[in-house]
């Protein structure tokens, strides 16, 4: 008999020995020293909630909504980079798993599978995370592309115009598509499942930019022009013209600071996403979690903020919602439940987080999810 799974650190582990090492340590790992990725954990793991009984909590709700979208829970699933290289059409399945779960997923600029693939593999509208590029042109195509296949929130990641560096990318060779070395094929030889479901994908590079950039045929160069094409110039001037070309819901994912939060909200921005990345950026900046508090007092009234950093439990979700959080997202839980076993893992990673903060909600006297607040919290 199998051992059943019973928690994301079971995906993680099922995750680990499935998907070839470049991927899940690309999905698992951080930038530098990787400080900023485990004080996020920690941060998460000092909290400490007050247990609460005799309540009533027999009935608990935690539907809710964001950005005026009914959800089932306060979740949406972040949108990552390679998805589709954790397995084969990843993207398509994190999508359907995440509509049948009836909360949003974000698509990803550095997604596998195209917008236009994962529109017409699934029903449900999904959100588009777009990367400004040097070349504009490029970047407004991409946003137009999303309001084409009818996105419902367009999602700018304002973190990344250089890159952190991830030393384990380098040290891996980490490369779009996968470069066929030795030590690449024997690790993929060993790795059955993942090889089938790469056979089957729709796609295998960077399929939003694939064929539409020019003088970049062969598919190295293609990623040289990613790595050349991060804008340090981008600036807030730069949302007046998204604006323009975007009339829906618009986020600006990748705040840590209330004067950068200040400035979102002075913008009208729809909802910010209060991140550092998964730490793989900025190391040395602290962890989402501590940044979220002054973040939710400085703008917290007048647009919704998201919470992304290193969710891997429903008490860590419950944690975020305390704090002031909106909802959360999903990076590394939603990938580790997919290199595991496909949608179907995607499926129970949501599953997972969904009966952990029912549990915890009941534990600690809480019946709604929209009226958690920080009274919730142990001092
Ligand atoms: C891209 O968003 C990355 O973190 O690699």
């Amino acid at each position: 008999m199998t051992t059943p799974i019973t928690c994301i650190r079971d995906l993680r582990e099922m995750a680990r020995r499935r998907v070839p090492r470049a991927f899940f340590e690309y999905a698992d790992r951080g930038a530098y020293d990787e400080w900023t990725l485990h004080e996020n954990r920690a941060a998460l793991d000092r909290i400490r909630l007050r247990q609460r009984v005799m309540i009533d909590v027999d009935q608990r709700q935690l539907n809710t909504r964001m950005l005026g979208q009914p959800v089932s829970m306060p979740l949406a699933i972040a949108p990552t980079g390679l998805t589709g290289l954790q397995h084969g059409a990843g993207e398509i399945l994190g999508a359907r798993a995440a509509a049948r779960a009836g909360i949003p997923f974000c698509l990803s600029t550095m997604s596998i599978c195209s917008i236009e693939q994962v529109r017409a593999a699934t029903d449900a509208p999904f959100w588009f995370q777009v990367y400004v590029m040097r070349d504009r042109g490029f970047a407004r195509d991409l946003i137009d592309r999303a309001r084409a296949a009818e996105c419902s929130a367009l999602m700018l990641t304002a973190d990344l115009t250089v890159q952190g560096q991830r030393h384990r990318e380098i040290k891996n060779g980490l490369s779009v598509p996968p470069r066929i070395t030795l030590r690449n094929l024997l690790d993929m030889a060993s790795k059955p499942r993942w090889a089938w479901s790469m056979l089957h994908a729709p796609s295998r590079s960077f399929g939003n930019l694939e064929g539409r950039i020019q003088g970049t045929d062969s598919l190295t160069t293609l990623a040289q022009w990613i790595a050349g094409q991060f804008d340090p110039t981008l600036n807030w001037n730069d949302l007046d013209w998204i604006r323009e070309r975007w009339p829906g819901k618009l986020i600006v994912k990748g705040i840590l600071d209330p004067e950068d939060a200040h400035l979102a909200a002075e913008h009208g921005v729809d909802a910010i996403v209060v991140s550092n990345h998964g730490g793989r950026q900025l190391d040395g900046a602290p962890a989402t979690i501590d940044a979220l508090r002054g973040i939710v007092d400085a703008v917290g009234d007048r647009l919704e903020v998201l919470f992304d950093g290193g969710i891997l439990s429903g008490q860590d979700l419950f944690k975020a919602l305390a704090t002031g959080a909106r909802a959360g997202l999903i990076g590394k839980a939603f990938l580790y439940g997919l290199g595991a076993l496909g949608e179907d893992g995607v499926t129970q990673a949501i599953e997972i987080i969904r009966r952990e903060l029912s549990v915890t909600m009941a534990l600690t006297g809480q019946r709604d999810v929209q009226q958690i607040t920080r009274e919730v919290l142990w001092h």
